[in-house]
């Protein structure tokens, strides 16, 4: 499969420039404990910079020019700067699904001139890998931060004789490494280890990191392999909770074609936990998301629809994680919270008469059977608190109104609900916090009942 990407200037809002003085960048550095970096930074979150706010630089001293272009690059993903028009960038890459014979030889170039890095357990499972990582990453979500992303650059920039870039590994790995290879301006090469990144995060060119309290993949850039190589023999390995986690994408995927075939088939795979003939379902679903991506790969239009069932999940994730950060096992995974999404996006489709009850009752057994919905239970657990806490619905809607991709004004926010019939398989809708308040509320009625 070939990808083709074209990337133009950030979104922007020419009314809505944000004016950085000397003072404030003074102050900020002289007080806080942090680097420069994180200090701006965390100064843009806090001042609730949006996406299509530009960031005016223009009357500051020109030592801090460089640190304002590095932070607004990589700000929510790139935002605006004053008098330096950013250009629009295009090219293409090419995703190869490797024959379950093959070899690494088959699809990469010689180990020797490439810095492998790797995803620990990747690396333990697979030692033939593993003996060829120059640099060995642990995949924790709470890993997944600007720490890592320089100590991985700095790692790889030690290896420099070896210029091009190997990443093995999971979603977590790719995003992250990506950014670091991207900040080096180095090429890379995509290896996806988890179905979650073969069939979502290994295309796109999304990469980047959390950045706690503000929540998840608030920083980052849009940077693209020379290829993706899908080993689908990885899947033999991969735990049942991870499985289920990627299925959750896969049905994102599913959903967003309208087919019910194709919805009950990766139903079916991922209820009968198969980890082999993931070939034949995986290039219907990466097309999913390689056709919208060839059609908005700067996110300013239809690639919302990918955000379907994510922004209650990325709520979730942020929660959890600020509520059990020290408890890994304790953290619900990505793929969790989609679930978790995926049901709530079919429950406001149908509420908003987008989608008939009937196929939205359709899809919602198909999510279910597939066993990637958790449990009332589980859901409790992760977010460290019973789902009746009084707290927990402030706390979810203060991230929600923080989430990079909420475009609503007004304490309004904006989701992504399915539609059929339709020209669009989905369209973005703005929502009342109070009616997805009452959404909320209700689908955790139903996640009580088991559904
Ligand atoms: N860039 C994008 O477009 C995009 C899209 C979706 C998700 N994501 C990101 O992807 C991340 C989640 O990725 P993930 O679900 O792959 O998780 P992950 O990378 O954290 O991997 C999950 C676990 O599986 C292990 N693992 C990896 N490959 C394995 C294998 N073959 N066998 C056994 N174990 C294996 C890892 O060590 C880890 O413990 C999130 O951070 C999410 O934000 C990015």
């Amino acid at each position: 499969m070939d990808i083709t990407w074209h990337l133009n200037d950030p979104p922007l809002n020419p009314h809505s420039w944000y004016s950085w003085s000397t003072e404030e960048l003074l102050s900020i550095v002289r007080t806080s404990d942090n680097d420069q970096l994180t200090s701006v930074l965390l100064r843009a979150f806090a001042q609730g910079l949006s996406r299509r706010d530009g960031w005016q630089i223009d009357r500051l001293p020109p030592e801090f020019i460089p640190l304002m272009i590095a932070a607004a690059a990589m700000y929510k993903r790139g935002v605006a700067i004053s008098n330096r028009p950013g250009q629009g960038r295009q090219g293409h890459y090419q995703v190869l699904l490797a024959n379950h014979m093959a070899h690494r030889s088959d699809y990469l170039p010689p180990t020797k001139d490439c810095f492998f890095v790797l995803d620990q357990q990747v690396a333990d499972l697979y030692p033939s890998w593993g003996a060829h990582a120059d640099l060995l990453q642990l995949a924790a979500e709470t890993e997944k931060n600007l720490d890592t992303v320089r100590h991985m650059a700095s790692k790889i920039a030690k290896g420099h004789s070896k210029q091009q870039i190997v990443i093995v590994g999971g979603g977590m790995l790719t995003d992250s490494a990506a950014f670091a290879a991207h900040l080096l301006k180095r090429p890379f090469i995509l290896v996806p280890t988890t179905l979650l990144a073969m069939v979502d995060a290994c295309v796109g060119g999304k990469t980047g990191v959390n950045f706690p309290p503000y929540g998840k993949n608030q920083l980052g850039a849009f940077a693209f392999p020379e290829t993706v190589v899908i080993f689908p023999q990885f899947l033999k390995t991969l735990p049942l909770r991870e499985l289920r986690s990627g299925g959750a994408e896969c049905l994102k995927h599913a959903f967003l074609t309208h087919q019910l075939s194709l919805i009950e088939t990766t139903a079916s795979f991922i209820q009968e936990e198969r980890r082999e003939d993931w070939a034949e379902l995986l290039p219907q679903l990466l097309a999913v998301k390689a056709q919208i991506i060839e059609k908005d790969t700067g996110e300013q239009g239809v690639r919302a629809y990918l955000n379907l069932g994510h922004t209650l999940a990325h709520g979730l994730e942020a929660l959890s994680q600020q509520r059990k950060g020290n408890d890994e096992g304790g953290i619900i995974s990505h793929g969790e919270a989609v679930g978790i999404g995926l049901a709530f996006a079919l429950q406001l489709s149908s509420s908003l008469g987008a989608l008939s009850p009937a196929t939205a009752h359709a899809y919602q057994t198909a999510l279910e059977r597939s066993g990637c919905l958790i449990t009332h239970e589980q859901l409790a657990h992760y977010l460290g608190c019973s789902l009746a806490d009084k707290d927990l619905w402030p706390s979810l809607l203060r991230i929600l109104t923080h989430d990079k991709k909420n475009t609503s004004a007004n304490g309004q926010l904006s989701w992504v609900i399915l539609q059929h019939p339709g020209a669009e398989p989905a369209r973005v809708v703005s929502l009342t916090a109070s009616y997805v308040e009452e959404q909320w509320r209700e689908i955790l009625r139903r996640l009580n009942k088991d559904f």
